[in-house]
């Protein structure tokens, strides 16, 4: 059967990732993987969450198995309302709507904003999920380079009085501002000022996605986007995928109350409701401060392994290959010397057990072909030196072997 015929236009474009593709060899159990970047499992509070589904069980069970009201649950978004509030954007239950995770949130903005080849600003490298979002719903992407501030802001300064020209107006920007994915970097907050400025000036909205604000290893990052926004420019996706368990697919939106009255409208049709039980696991676990202790467990955690992915790639790493210093996160972006290819250093490592995502696809016109994403958020401490330490020697031997003088291309170091 060919269905070539029958598919709808928006998903020609629907491509399966040269990420994922990689996923089946990386996560053999031999592998020491920094591809992954999900969330250690050995941090899930099972014992807490084996405890308390008894209990939730027993007293609201009927509840929490029951359908639920599409825009949540209206006690988690209550709690949520308050945490938000307290971060600086005062806001009520009405501005918050439930997701199956941020990444329903990237889909349900892409579904109520975007018309084919309206202009949506990205980050470059970027999210793959949220550009795979915004390419689905057909939109042009307009990637803007970081830097170690990151968002390049003058550069899309330079880009808007063109496109305002041509009638091209972006309809948002999709931004990632503390501890992005893939870089680890995180927006100063002078850069998060001057882009709500452009979009004032340029008429877009922002959308903010912060699912790793929380894993901070020093002080706190700069205000949230929200949180400077006077006009209801901004919609927040938050999750507690990095700061409780991803499995129980709970993310959420804050944003104007039309807009969340549009989004529920959009998310009806898409999944009725969030999980149900799910939201009840999050508010039991939020709700009693736990998630407040079990944050700062994690952020000690990840610090530890941060610190010792980092020494590794000071000792093993050759001359010539530069990485990004994040404070928070599960990420360390990796540049190496011009003329290597992340591709072929990936193919070499995974023979040798070892894999990390090669960052070409991270960018929307295949770019970054010396880069590669690294997370450390998985691995053990042992398997973090062992993996940078075959991969030095991978990269010294393929500097040899091409004769490379190392020449280090420090765009994001
Ligand atoms: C930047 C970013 N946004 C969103 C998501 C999706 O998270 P969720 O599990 O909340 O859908 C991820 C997951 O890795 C992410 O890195």
């Amino acid at each position: 059967m060919n269905y070539e015929q029958f598919y709808a236009r928006r998903a020609g474009g629907m491509k399966k990732s040269a990420i994922r593709e990689f996923f089946s060899l990386t996560e053999q159990p031999d592998v020491v993987s920094f591809a992954g970047g999900f969330p250690s499992g050995d941090y899930f509070p099972l014992q807490f969450i084996s405890e308390m589904m008894q209990d939730l069980l027993r007293e609201e069970g009927k509840i929490a198995l029951q359908y639920g009201p599409t825009e949540g649950s209206r006690e988690l978004r209550e709690y949520l309302a308050g945490k938000m509030s307290r971060e600086g954007y005062k806001c009520t239950a009405e501005n918050i709507l439930i997701t199956n995770g941020s990444q329903q949130g990237m889909d349900l903005i892409g579904k109520i904003l975007i018309d084919p080849q309206d202009i949506v600003i990205v980050e470059e490298p970027g999210y793959v999920g949220g550009l795979g979002a915004i390419h689905s719903y057909q939109a042009d992407r307009l990637p803007v380079p970081l830097d170690e501030e990151g968002l390049r802001v003058d550069m899309l300064a330079a880009k808007l009085p063109e496109l305002q020209k041509k009638g091209r107006m972006p309809k948002f920007a999709y931004v990632v501002p503390n501890f992005q994915n893939p870089t680890g970097i995180c927006m100063s907050l002078a850069r998060r000022r001057r882009l709500l400025e452009l979009a004032q000036e340029y008429d877009f909205l922002i959308l903010e996605d912060n699912p790793y604000g929380e894993i901070c290893f020093k002080g706190s990052p700069p205000p949230s986007i929200k949180s400077l926004d006077k006009e209801g420019r901004v919609i927040y996706l938050g999750s507690f995928s990095k700061t409780f368990c991803p499995g129980i697919r709970i993310g959420w939106m804050a944003a104007d109350e039309e807009l969340i009255e549009k989004i529920v409208c959009a998310k009806g049709s898409t999944d009725l409701c969030s999980n149900s039980l799910g939201q009840r696991i999050a508010y039991r676990f939020a709700s009693t401060g736990r998630l407040d202790e079990h944050v700062a467990l994690l952020a000690a955690q990840y610090k530890k392994k941060r610190d010792v992915m980092l020494d590794c790639m000071e000792k093993y790493f050759p001359e010539g290959v530069s990485w990004t210093r994040p404070e928070g996160g599960f990420f360390i972006w990796v540049t190496f010397p011009k003329g290597i290819s992340a591709r072929e250093i990936l193919l070499k490592a995974i023979e040798r057990k070892v894999a990390f995502v090669d960052g070409s696809g991270f960018y929307v016109n295949g770019n970054g072909k010396n880069t590669g994403r690294f997370a450390f958020s998985e691995s053990s401490p042992e398997e973090i030196e062992k993996g940078i330490a075959n991969l030095g020697e991978i990269l010294r031997e393929e500097l040899q072997a091409r004769e490379i003088v190392p020449c280090p291309d420090r765009r994001l170091a």
